[in-house]
């Protein structure tokens, strides 16, 4: 059983939800949330047998409004500093996690909130979602990794023109702009379609998920070549037994059985 009292984790064999769970204030990202987003991904990379995280907003107004705006009166220079690298931590987990991550937006995702979805491998919404970087109205700007998330996303003058108007765009513009993958009619909708994905992921090899979210990401990694990356994690796979297995189902016209070794 795990102690958390802002998230709720939700576990079933192979795909994981975790609801943001503080309605009351918009689900909005306190010290204590980014905590246990966390340690939820500690939890969470123990199972073996997981094959897909979804991250949604408890109640129907929000995904998450942001930072939580309270904690803001006791920030300065010198713990700004702190915050942010410790936000940046958390979201880099969640951007290199073994499996895919899934943001299932269901309203606001503002600030912080837009954030957690651009660190996560997909995003989908509902109707009525709403994606804004509104920081600038507060005087500061995004701080969990908007500003390069992003503009990877978007390209950067679109997002450039977001951040510095902090214009609120509905979950149909977010489609038309990339920033999302698919739109739905309501919450269930999107779960569905969320746990569709994860099933048919589930059905790949392991290793080849887990190893094409980490050459992705050595595009975006500075310190990586993320060609040289693409090589060494290519080699990796093929000394996997599934590719053994993948490559004989092929020739013998049969569905693989990956075992995930
Ligand atoms: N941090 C802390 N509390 C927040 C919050 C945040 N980021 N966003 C919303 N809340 C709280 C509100 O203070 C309010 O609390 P109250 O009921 O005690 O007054 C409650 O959530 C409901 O929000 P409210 O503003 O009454 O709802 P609304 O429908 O009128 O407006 C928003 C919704 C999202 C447009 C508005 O709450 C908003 O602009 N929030 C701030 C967004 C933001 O700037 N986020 C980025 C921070 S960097």
């Amino acid at each position: 059983m795990n102690n958390f009292s802002n998230i709720r984790l939700e576990e079933n064999n192979k795909e994981a939800i975790i609801t943001i769970d503080r309605p009351k204030f918009l689900n909005a990202l306190n010290q204590k949330t980014l905590e246990e987003i966390d340690s939820v991904f500690d939890v969470l990379s123990e199972n073996n047998t997981l094959r897909g995280v979804v991250i949604t907003g408890g109640g129907d107004k929000a995904f998450v409004a942001g930072a939580d705006i309270n904690e803001f009166l006791n920030v300065d220079r010198d713990n700004a500093k702190q915050i942010c690298e410790n936000g940046h931590k958390v979201f880099s987990k969640i951007e290199n996690f073994k499996v895919p991550v899934i943001a299932a937006v269901n309203g606001y995702a503002l600030g912080g909130g837009s954030e957690l979805a651009l660190a996560c491998h997909m995003r989908l919404a509902t109707k009525n979602a709403k994606f804004s970087q509104p920081e600038v109205n507060l005087g500061i700007i995004p701080g969990y990794g908007g500003t390069q998330r992003l503009a990877q996303l978007i390209g950067k003058g679109k997002a450039l023109e977001l951040m510095c108007t902090a214009e609120m765009i509905s979950a149909d513009e977010a489609l038309n702009l990339g920033l999302v993958n698919y739109v739905s009619e309501n919450k269930n909708d999107m779960l569905s379609k969320a746990s569709e994905i994860i099933k048919t992921i589930s059905r790949k090899a392991p290793k080849a998920i887990e190893n094409v979210i980490k050459s992705l990401n050595a595009k975006y990694d500075e310190s990586k070549d993320g060609y040289k990356t693409e090589i060494e994690l290519f080699s990796e796979c093929c000394a996997t037994k599934d590719f053994v297995e993948g490559t004989k189902a092929f020739l013998e016209k049969r569905c693989p059985d990956f075992k995930g070794e």
